[in-house]
């Protein structure tokens, strides 16, 4: 019986242990890294900031049409990721965007900007647009 108990715990812990909460810098590297204009950078902090504080285990279960979302980005399960298989635009399982890699994450967000910008994101909208943005040249950009 202990054995059982230490093992499911262990599986608990491995499962449950890849999320990460990113500093800004952190955050805006791994983007830049990944392929994002310099000039977008403040914008998706912010948008990382309000969304989620940073947070890749962050989910919203709030939403009125039932749809839930997820990650850093808070990526939404309507259109662009799939609850319990892959799927959707993104062609990603949601889970997928809770853990610490974020190359997943930031190909979606990317996919989301291009067609609708970054009026996508309510955070966006309410919280970033024509105000004063997160600044990133602390961190080397
Ligand atoms: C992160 O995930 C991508 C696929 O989404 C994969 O190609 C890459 O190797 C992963 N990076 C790490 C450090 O595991």
């Amino acid at each position: 019986m202990k054995l059982i108990i230490f093992i499911t715990i262990l599986i608990a812990t491995f499962t449950f242990s890849e999320a990460k909460v990113f500093s800004k810098c952190e955050f805006v590297k791994t983007l830049y890294n990944a392929g994002v204009p310099r000039n977008e950078l403040r914008d998706w902090a912010c948008i990382a900031q309000y969304e989620s504080n940073y947070n890749t285990a962050a989910i919203n279960n709030y939403n009125t049409d039932g749809s839930k979302d997820f990650g850093i980005f808070q990526i939404n399960s309507r259109y662009w990721c799939k609850i319990g298989s892959v799927g959707n635009d993104c062609n990603l399982n949601c889970n997928s965007l809770l853990n610490d890699n974020i190359s997943d994450d930031i190909k979606c967000a990317r996919l989301i900007k291009s067609r609708q910008g970054f009026s996508a994101w309510v955070a966006w909208n309410n919280r970033c647009q024509g105000k004063t943005l997160p600044t990133v040249s602390e961190c080397g950009f």
